[in-house]
């Protein structure tokens, strides 16, 4: 007789979620004819998104996703069409290894060449792999990776045209963060971090044409790892998580930079709050021990700041050796959305959690941004406990606590879900989610639009690809149609 050990219910497969995570190496452009539903006439413009396109190099795999080449995906929406066009950012690094055929590169999240110790130790040279984000600003179409400069790249055509300085502000090698924020007073706002035994944290903040209109450049106490931040009106406030950094392991050519950082349970967030004008001191506050990657918003409240971001309770961070696609979900801390309130005279920290099931990649309708305001938007998990992949898109009121949910388990994948206003919108929900879901059935990707105030009525229409695009990190839209002339 044998006894069954009863299985946890799982909204998914293992083997369907890591369908997700191959290398699209074809480089295409067409317009999308297999659609069902309906797209929205009044929906016009550009959606551009970045992510690892290539994780691996003729069978040779990164070590983890976050380190593969960035590739840009565009779709142009005119007049209930959808254009579809993909390419890869011209790193040096992705030619330099195109050409090879093989891995030259250590990767940031543990990637390394093959050849074993002598091959690694003390090569420190840094791939720009221009994977994290894509914006469109100032005329310029730009590839974000946090650690260098960006790239630019033609936004009809999305080929490279080369490093970007920003008119000469950053020199070569600078880091340029990849969450930019855009104020809606009409800023770009977005930051850079030089680490360190001190940390030199610049902010800088553009105009609608892309020139410099604010800059500074800040010390902040010990090592930092800054991914994110959230900007109000007056602040740009700052999560320095509690971790080491022990760069031993990865000079020695045995692990990747961010696989040498240590999570410290015991130490509080120090949460930095940097006044956008200049001449105003910094203030530093202590909150309980947390992980964040991504803040959903924050805004002023009197003499407080509230902080709406997603938390986990420890890094969530793999193991050094194995294979990321065998990941055990039920193994790593869970995203979940926390409200942090600043009292900034008694710096007092007081936190609450919004949304317990396990969430990720928020947005909010660009309106709202640093302002009072009542929607998120996230990708979540299908169901409402544990850690799982994301595979549903949830609207939730902050204010009232009411959820909507479209789920596509158990064979889709969901990634963040870019809010595009109406052009007549005249509130937080007059608009539409634009997602890209891995469907394990087809085996390809679909891009699903949503309607924001009736998120759980399910898609309006789903455009299905020909193929599928790995699972992708940021993504922007704007309303300039850059499809084919
Ligand atoms: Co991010």
């Amino acid at each position: 007789m044998t006894t069954l050990t009863p299985q946890p219910t799982r909204s998914y497969s293992l083997s369907d979620w890591q369908g997700g995570h191959r290398s699209q190496t074809e480089e295409l452009a067409y317009w999308i004819d297999d659609i069902e539903g309906q797209v929205p006439l009044e929906l016009a413009g550009t959606l551009f998104r970045n992510g690892p396109g290539r994780l691996d190099i003729n069978g040779q795999r990164f070590h983890h996703p976050f380190d593969g080449d960035g590739m840009i995906n565009s779709f142009v929406f005119r007049q209930g069409r959808v254009f579809y066009r993909n390419r890869f950012v011209r790193t040096a690094g992705y030619q330099a290894e195109q050409a090879a055929g093989r891995i030259l590169y250590r990767g940031v999240f543990g990637t390394q060449k093959p050849g074993g110790l002598l091959a690694n130790c003390l090569d420190l040279r840094l791939k720009n792999i221009a994977n994290t984000q894509v914006i469109y600003w100032g005329d310029k179409l730009l590839a974000l990776w946090e650690a260098a400069e960006p790239h630019r790249l033609d936004p009809y055509t999305l080929e490279t045209l080369g490093l970007d300085t920003l008119e000469g502000l950053l020199a070569p090698g600078d880091a340029f963060a990849a969450h930019p924020r855009i104020d809606p007073a009409g800023r770009l706002v977005n930051f850079a971090v030089k680490p360190g035994p001190v940390t030199t944290l610049s902010l800088y903040e553009f105009d609608p044409a892309g020139r410099l209109v604010s800059q500074q450049a800040r010390q902040i106490q010990g090592f930092a790892f800054l991914h994110d931040f959230a900007l109000t009106p007056h602040y740009a406030i700052f999560f320095q998580n509690p971790m080491r950094f022990n760069p031993l392991p990865y000079l020695l050519g045995l692990a990747g930079a961010a696989q040498c950082l240590q999570f410290l349970a015991d130490q509080p967030t120090k949460i930095v709050v940097i006044p956008r004008d200049p001449g105003r001191p910094v203030q530093t506050l202590l909150g309980p021990s947390c992980f964040v990657f991504h803040h959903a918003n924050a805004y002023e409240l009197g003499d407080s700041l509230v902080v709406d971001s997603i938390c986990y309770d420890h890094f969530p961070s793999l193991p050094p050796q194995g294979d990321y696609r065998q990941v055990d979900f039920s193994q790593l801390p869970a995203g979940q959305l926390r409200r942090f309130t600043l009292n900034l005279p008694s710096a007092q920290v007081e936190t609450e959690t919004l949304l317990s099931r396990c969430c990720e990649f928020p947005q909010v309708h660009p309106d709202v941004v640093g302002r009072p305001y009542a929607q998120v938007y996230l990708a979540v998990a299908h169901e409402p406990q544990g850690n799982a992949p994301l595979q549903a898109i949830a609207a939730m009121d902050v204010t009232t606590g009411a959820e909507q949910v479209w789920s596509a388990a158990p064979r889709g994948f969901v990634s963040e879900p870019v809010y595009v206003p109406h052009p007549d919108s005249q509130n937080e929900t007059g608009g539409w989610l634009l997602s890209v879901v891995y469907d394990a059935e087809r085996q390809a990707s679909d891009l699903v639009i949503l309607d924001a105030a009736h998120v759980s009525h399910g898609p309006l229409a789903r455009l299905k690809l020909r193929h599928h695009i790995p699972y992708g990190l940021h993504g922007t839209f704007t309303p300039h149609d850059f499809g084919p002339q």
